[in-house]
């Protein structure tokens, strides 16, 4: 079965049958170091390992979790995958927006992404939260390459004017005004970037530098999903961070900043269950 929508259909299949939750509301992607939010946003309905399920990879990546879990908060059923699949793990475009196309097909009208990033604005301090109002894709690759999408699915010419869901963002700033904006450019991956590569990014208009994400929202806008994403400060980007950068300090930093975390996503959950 090579078709990834099939594959989509199938996954989402499997988590009704192992559920028992027909269908699902909003999903939520925890990104490096947020796994742990998973077991306070709302009662827990069933867990799933996600390499279980079909599509999916057990994540591999510190700081992700091999878990889908199924949640109730605030009347709505919430979809939590607890770790995603990236670029720079040699995974295929369509591997990393499994999750997505996945969440899409067991009725989710709304995705969460979170991410861990590194901050160009020198003046947002580790630990502050970001609403992704745009992203720069600079992976070279994108999910809408490939085979035509069949024929129950919409084009491949997907609109990203408003990629990222103004009404959610609106939402999230009233659950937390202190929350600011910004535009994420989103990369390969597989290492940190160069000052000189940070200091592009920063002409060209990028304020949070990762690895993730991108891909995700393509895939998530293709098949009709509003998106709210949310950026974790984890470290300042190469070249203006005083300590070297580490994987274990960004899982560290998203750790800190759990509190903070799950109380946007509950307000946020909170505001899209009143009618
Ligand atoms: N660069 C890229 N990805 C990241 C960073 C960074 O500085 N921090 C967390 N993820």
């Amino acid at each position: 079965m090579t078709n990834p929508f099939e594959v989509a259909a199938t996954a989402a299949a499997t988590i009704a049958t192992e559920t028992g939750v027909e269908r699902h509301d909003v999903a939520i992607v925890l990104g490096s170091g947020w796994a742990a939010t998973a077991d306070r946003l709302g009662r827990v309905i069933a867990d799933l390992e996600l390499s279980d399920v079909p599509g999916f990879p057990a994540p591999a990546v510190p700081g992700h979790r091999d878990l889908l879990r199924s949640v109730v908060a605030h009347g709505q059923s919430i979809l939590v995958l607890g770790g995603r699949s990236h670029l720079y793990e040699g995974h295929e475009p369509d591997t990393v927006v499994h999750g997505v196309r996945t969440a899409a097909a067991t009725g989710c009208h709304t995705v969460i992404l979170t991410n861990a990033a590194g901050g160009l604005q020198p003046d947002w301090g580790v630990g502050r939260l970001v609403l992704i109002r745009d992203h720069i894709n600079l992976t070279g690759r994108s999910p809408m390459v490939g085979p035509a999408p069949p024929p129950d699915q919409p084009g491949r010419f997907c609109d990203l004017t408003e990629a990222y869901c103004a009404r959610l963002r609106g939402l999230a700033r009233t659950a937390d005004p202190s929350l600011v904006e910004g535009i994420y450019a989103g990369l390969l991956g597989g290492n940190y970037e160069t000052p000189a590569e940070i200091r592009m990014l920063a002409g060209q208009g990028a304020d949070l530098v990762g690895m993730s994400t991108v891909l995700e929202t393509i895939a998530a806008r293709h098949v009709g999903l509003d998106v709210l994403g949310i950026s974790l400060v984890t470290n300042l980007a190469a070249g203006l961070s005083p300590v070297p950068l580490s994987h274990a300090a960004v899982v560290d930093a998203a750790a800190e900043a759990e509190d903070r975390i799950v109380a946007l996503i509950g307000g946020v959950l909170d505001q899209l269950a009143r009618p």
